[in-house]
């Protein structure tokens, strides 16, 4: 049963000046007075108001008032305390319309919370998270995650959903885009960073956006590479592989996790108390706001666990979903399971005291507001300096595939250039999915961007062909551009509605006859440049072929065609890698680097091994390559000691030189191979990894650390072990790094 609400506590709120709410938990007390403030604002709140803490809804709910009981408007609802935070509703404006209604005209004046996608930018797109994690250089996502949030937090964003810290090794499925790639570590650390970048040092700080982990768990795993499909895995997987960057994050104080669309291994994640309650909150502790995805909870009845809204709401909240995001079965359907003593209240409270501690953390019982006000959202938002950091992100991001001949950097003085392509001038490509609040108008393309540095006589631009189907009426004119060139620029790869979420492929090809255009155009002779715009792995070993220099530049944000043509014309030397697998054909997915050896390891030479009749076991391109305009020699590896006890702390260091005639960075990789263990390990695992810059002939040592979490993983009793044995070491700059040395771990657990 709801606990009675004592009239003269209410009495008490409305005499209080502003927002009453102000006394009840502030953001600066010590995290004892807060818990017995919220405990004494719940003593005073209905049943109904503390299921509207846990419903979430998005603007065109309010838009319509179709979030309220018939003929409710949405302001209504909110005044009813029937919600506590929104989705997608954007702007000063709007969201201070919002909260004001709440904290002047609902019954207990508790501010709402306003959460949005920012995923890689509000207003300043950064290239996509799967490019910025190709940077392998975490300060740099920390950074744009930074911008992001002074930017969505001045436009009255209190809580974004992100990062996206899914692993992901099926290129298929098109989430790939949103988060690190394939490897654990590497997501581990970016993860980290960003929700550091997101969060700031302190939450109540004006410019703090509360950071969302998600989607808790596995979804990268889904099936088929099919968006929402099932996941299936061993535990020792799930532990090693698609939860250490979730755990990374809540060590890095994400405020709140996402649960996932998909099911594992027989539970769908809206319903997985194991692994919500029991392995986040009891096993790591972590006292967050978990959410579900859109309509996640209402999906529990597709999934056919649960018979009825009701059945789905109450399995998710005693999962330990807590807010419900956009199914208003939590709103709608719980009061009467509450009633009638079906759901205990102290379940419902669990979930409605974070909801009011995470209010709290952020101070919007001091400032429901949280500093959003119109003069804060002109003066922060797409700044010069934040494009700045755009553009440097993106030609940190940006990817050199192949370069023969040194066909790249090209010539300032270079006569004319032949900008050809459907993605040449095509703004949402800089952009990509999930752009925030970012703008086609204020993104760069390419185009763009070499007319203005070439100026427009030295560039011409033929379109060629679209991005899907075969029409080939533009190939003529492309042609005969190109031939009149001195090289030829062309612009390929997907539209950013092509990946991201429910944009599954079942082939990694170029789509349409981009291919084709590309044949057309190196039949003319003519060095072709291939710039990639796309947001997944591509097989592009034709494209590769057709073109004297292979780049990959994904969707590289609003600064994106400066950034090209930054690193076309070796304004800056390209140093990022893969942080993602590239495969030859589709039918080699899943492929990743740290994949186990088998009983029969692939042998050209032998039929009876792991491989294809039809195609190499290997990769296009493998995670952690890329080229560079200068060349990098690595030798003197050094281990410090050639035994250590698991918990000791070994040394390892080798000497990096620029050997080229550039400045450049250089990603010096470590990998970590276990040879022998109780249960099947990797052949590689990435441990480490420094993003250096070397001038033209400088050297460097670089000195990696490792430890017990280098070589820990879990065994069959799914004990988190160290195994005595021999441990080897691969040192270079891509997974395929062959410098290597070996050392034994003596100690067990
Ligand atoms: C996506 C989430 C996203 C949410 C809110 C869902 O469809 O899976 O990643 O945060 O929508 O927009």
């Amino acid at each position: 049963m709801s606990r009675v609400v004592i009239p003269s506590l209410v009495a008490f709120g409305l005499l209080l000046p502003g927002y009453a709410s102000a006394a009840e938990c502030n953001a600066s007390a010590t995290p004892a007075r807060q818990k017995a403030a919220i405990h004494t604002l719940m003593s005073r709140m209905t049943l109904a108001e503390k299921l509207g803490q846990l419903n979430q809804i998005g603007r065109q709910a309010v838009a319509t008032g179709a979030a309220g009981t018939q003929g409710q408007s949405g302001d209504d609802v909110i005044a009813a305390g029937g919600v506590g935070s929104f989705l997608g509703v954007r702007g000063v404006a709007e969201t201070r319309h919002l909260q004001e209604i709440a904290v002047t005209r609902s019954r207990l004046k508790i501010p709402l919370l306003f959460a949005d996608d920012v995923i890689h930018g509000y207003r300043t797109t950064f290239p996509v998270p799967l490019a910025e994690a190709g940077s392998f250089d975490p300060e740099m996502a920390e950074r744009s995650a930074r911008i992001a949030a002074v930017e969505a937090t001045a436009s009255g964003i209190h809580w974004t959903y992100a990062p996206m810290v899914d692993i992901a090794r099926d290129p298929r499925w098109g989430r790939v885009v949103e988060g690190s790639g394939e490897d654990p570590y590497l997501g581990s650390l970016m993860a980290a960073a960003r929700v550091r970048g997101f969060q700031g040092r302190d939450l109540t700080a004006h410019d703090s956006l509360l950071a969302t982990a998600k989607h808790f768990v596995a979804y990268g795993a889904a099936e088929g590479g099919r968006d929402y499909n099932i996941a299936s895995m061993s535990p020792q997987t799930l532990h090693d592989v698609y939860l250490p960057p979730f755990k990374a994050a809540v060590d890095a104080g994400a405020g709140s996790i996402m649960a996932s669309f998909n099911e594992l291994d027989g539970t769908p994640m809206h319903a997985n108390g194991a692994l919500i309650n029991g392995l986040l909150r009891k096993q790591w502790r972590w006292n967050g706001l978990v959410v579900s995805d859109y309509t996640g909870v209402m999906e529990l009845m597709h999934h056919g666990i649960a018979d009825n809204r009701a059945d789905a709401g109450e399995r998710a909240l005693r999962a330990g979903v807590d807010v419900d995001m956009v199914s208003e079965i939590y709103a709608k359907d719980l009061p009467q399971r509450v009633s009638s003593g079906h759901l205990p209240l102290a379940v419902v409270d669990a979930s409605v005291e974070r909801v009011l501690a995470t209010k709290c953390r952020l101070g919007l019982f001091d400032d429901p507001y949280h500093g959003a006000d119109v003069a804060r959202e002109r003066a922060s938002i797409l700044t010069a300096e934040h494009r700045r950091a755009a553009r440097d992100a993106a030609g940190r991001s940006i990817v050199l595939l192949k370069n023969t001949q040194e066909a790249l950097p090209l010539r300032k003085d270079i006569g004319k250039v032949a900008v050809i392509g459907p993605l040449a001038d095509e703004p949402w490509a800089m952009l990509g999915n999930w752009p925030g609040d970012g703008k086609p108008e204020d993104a760069v393309t390419p185009l763009a961007a070499l007319k203005k540095s070439l100026g427009e006589r030295r560039v011409a631009y033929a379109r060629g062909t679209g991005l899907l189907g075969d029409d080939r009426s533009g190939f003529d004119a492309a042609v005969a551009e190109a031939k009149s060139s001195d090289v030829v620029l062309l612009f390929v790869g997907e539209g950013p509605e092509m990946s991201a979420e429910a944009a599954s492929r079942s082939s990694l090809d170029l789509p349409g006859n981009q291919q084709a255009l590309a044949d057309a155009l190196a039949a003319t002779g003519k060095p072709v440049i291939a710039i990639l715009l796309n947001g997944r792995p591509l097989s592009v070993g034709k494209l590769a072929d057709a073109s004297s220099a292979l780049v990959e530049a994904w969707f590289p944000g609003i600064e994106g065609g400066n950034a090209i043509g930054d690193v076309l014309f070796g304004d800056v030397n390209p140093a990022a890698r893969l942080a993602i697998t590239f495969p030859r054909n589709v039918g080699q997915v899943p492929i990743y680097y740290a994949h186990k050896n088998t009983g029969r390891p692939p042998n050209a030479g032998e039929k009876y091994t792991s491989k294809y009749i039809d195609v190499p076991w290997t990769p296009l391109y493998p995670f952690g390559f890329g080229l560079s305009y200068t060349t990098f020699r690595y030798d003197g590896l050094k281990i410090a000691s050639p035994r250590i006890a698991a918990n000791g702390r070994q040394k390892v260091s080798v000497a990096v030189t620029n050997t080229g005639k550039r400045a450049g960075d250089e990603v010096v990789q470590l990998y970590l191979r276990d040879e022998v263990a109780s249960v099947t390990r990797p052949l590689r695992q990435l441990r480490g990894f420094r993003r250096i810059h070397l001038d033209a002939g400088e050297s460097r040592v670089v000195e990696f650390e490792l430890g017990r979490e280098d070589y820990a993983f879990h065994d069959a009793a799914m004990h988190k072990v160290v195994e005595p044995g021999r441990f080897d070491v691969f040192i270079g700059g891509s997974s395929e790094a062959t410098l290597s040395g070996s050392f034994e771990v003596t100690a067990g657990r």
